[in-house]
């Protein structure tokens, strides 16, 4: 049978349920923000589009006018050029055969490996306008299917050996070559392309995820302007100081008995801050990205404990307080492996004990999720999500010394597309663990305003968090998340990373 740029009865049933399920935020059953999350959110915007089966409509992500960032009317401000040109370049392999993707110096030597790129997949980076990429076949290095240039604002590059521009009869011989199950992963990739094109004329962003991808089934924290505030009120108080080891071994319970009932012995309210709850407060830092900070999120008596679980060491008080983060001669002689150990990244499991179990219950409600997401759930918890699987990655501490950093990179990635609901990064909890050093902030380089071209450096604090998005309330990744460890040049910094995911964690 002869294919053709129709479609099949079946597949377009799919596609007119899975763009139903888009359409309308609410109607996807998995999704637990409320429709007024996003009815209200002055980011979204109806789109009216048409990719072949018929007008449709989706609620998308438009960045507002800089201007309401500084809380002013429309127009009063012009966006800045940021100094930091980096851009995110995703790689599409629209051919039925596997391609390995490779940078390219552009100085004759040879193109470093980027990765195999399986059909119908991608691959991608964070990269720079100007820097080149190319497809090879999997069996010869040498023969280059299609080359690019970055180019903003475009960052995704299909590589389409199928449809031919302006020769039908070429692309139908090659659609004929195509299995059926070949056709149907090409035809999706076409209608994403199709999307994605009328998603760029209508908010200005490339889309970086697989049409159709559900909006995020978390809620979002809104970040209208600099300075808004939130208040997050939690059970979750404060250590104050800490118990015996003894008192805190591992996790043992699982599933529904980890739900935690008033005056549960489990919570250890005598090394707790007296009063009912904590009330956090986080504050607006970036509006495009959406980035807060949260003072004092850990209190002291938690970072310490972090620091002696994850390195055997104390932190001397006084040095978290300034003195460049340097440990005593005492700290070095009890760890005499720290070289080797501090430049390695360590993880944390929720399960260790009551007090990193509290600082997750704790994110959770931060993030208005319900703790259960953040661990594995018993069978009769968050029955609408098939995975049992916790949303949330073990926390993972970082050392950086003199001279080490993280350079501007996205935390999201490109998920396969078999897996239909593409997992994804959501949110990033950094967590600070000490002060004082000389350099060391998190930077968005990226951030939207109108009053630099300069970053956006936030200062290491103990205890404090940041909290910013890694994709855009209609499910799109956000480019501008975007974000570096700045070098480090005097003492040390110490933090933690929370990774939650949407809408499941693929490990
Ligand atoms: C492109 O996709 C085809 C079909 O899935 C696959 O065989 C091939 O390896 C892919 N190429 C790359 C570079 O991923
Ligand atoms: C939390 O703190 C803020 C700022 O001080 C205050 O306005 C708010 O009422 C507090 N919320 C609760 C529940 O105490």
């Amino acid at each position: 049978m002869a294919k053709s740029s129709s479609r099949s009865i079946g597949y377009l049933i799919t596609t007119i349920i899975l763009s139903l399920l888009l359409s309308l935020t609410t109607a996807d059953p998995t999704c637990s923000a409320t429709e007024s999350d996003f009815a209200n959110d002055p980011a979204l915007h109806t789109m009216s589009f048409d990719i072949g089966y018929g007008p449709q409509e989706m609620l998308t992500y438009v960045q507002p006018d800089v201007s309401t960032f500084y809380h002013l009317p429309e127009g009063q401000r012009t966006a800045a050029t940021p100094r930091h040109n980096g851009w995110a370049a995703k790689f599409v392999n629209m051919s039925n055969k596997p391609v390995r993707l490779f940078w390219d110096p552009q100085n004759g030597r040879p193109g470093s490996i980027i990765g195999n790129v399986q059909p119908y997949n991608a691959a991608g980076t964070a990269s720079f306008p100007g820097h080149a990429f190319y497809v090879t076949p999997a069996h010869d290095e040498n023969i280059r299917l299609a080359s690019w240039q970055v180019s903003p604002p475009q960052s995704v590059y299909y590589y389409d050996p199928i449809t031919i521009p302006g020769d039908e009869e070429a692309t139908q011989r090659n659609l004929d070559q195509l299995s059926t199950e070949e056709f149907e992963e090409y035809q999706r990739h076409v209608d994403n392309r199709e999307f994605s094109k009328q998603y760029f004329e209508f908010t200005g962003r490339e889309y970086l995820a697989f049409y159709p991808r559900n909006p995020p089934s978390h809620k979002m924290w809104r970040a209208d302007y600099y300075g808004q505030q939130h208040w997050v009120t939690t059970r979750e108080t404060h250590f104050v100081t800490l118990p015996d080891e003894k008192e805190l071994g591992p996790i043992q319970e699982v599933g529904s008995a980890r739900v935690l009932k008033e005056n549960d012995a489990r919570i250890l309210q005598e090394y707790r801050s007296p009063e009912p709850v904590l009330n956090m407060t986080m504050t607006v830092l970036s509006c495009a990205p959406r980035a807060f900070e949260i003072k004092e999120f850990l209190s002291q008596a938690e970072v310490d404990h972090i620091m002696y679980l994850t390195t055997g060491m104390k932190l001397h008080r006084s040095t978290t307080a300034g003195a460049n983060g340097q440990l005593t001669k005492e700290d070095l002689e009890r760890d005499d492996t720290r070289n080797t150990r501090t430049s390695l990244n360590t993880w944390v499991y929720r399960e260790k004990d009551a007090i990193i179990d509290t600082i997750y219950r704790r994110a959770a409600d931060l993030l208005r999720i319900d703790e259960a997401l953040l661990r594995p759930r018993g069978p009769e918890e968050q029955v609408q999500l098939k995975s049992k699987r916790s949303l949330a990655e073990a926390l993972q501490l970082v050392h950086y010394d003199v001279g080490q950093e993280y350079t501007a990179h996205h935390d999201f990635g490109y998920s396969n597309i078999e897996h239909p609901d593409q997992p994804a990064r959501f949110a990033t909890l950094l967590l600070y663990l000490n002060e004082g050093m000389v350099g060391g902030a998190t930077q968005f380089p990226r951030w939207v305003n109108a009053h630099t071209d300069q970053g956006l450096n936030v200062e290491p604090e103990v205890g404090k968090a940041v909290l910013f998005y890694s994709q855009l309330p209609d499910g799109n990744y956000d480019d501008w998340s975007h974000h570096a460890a700045m070098p480090v040049r005097q003492g040390e910094k110490w933090l933690m990373n929370l990774w939650v995911w949407d809408p499941t964690y693929d490990h």
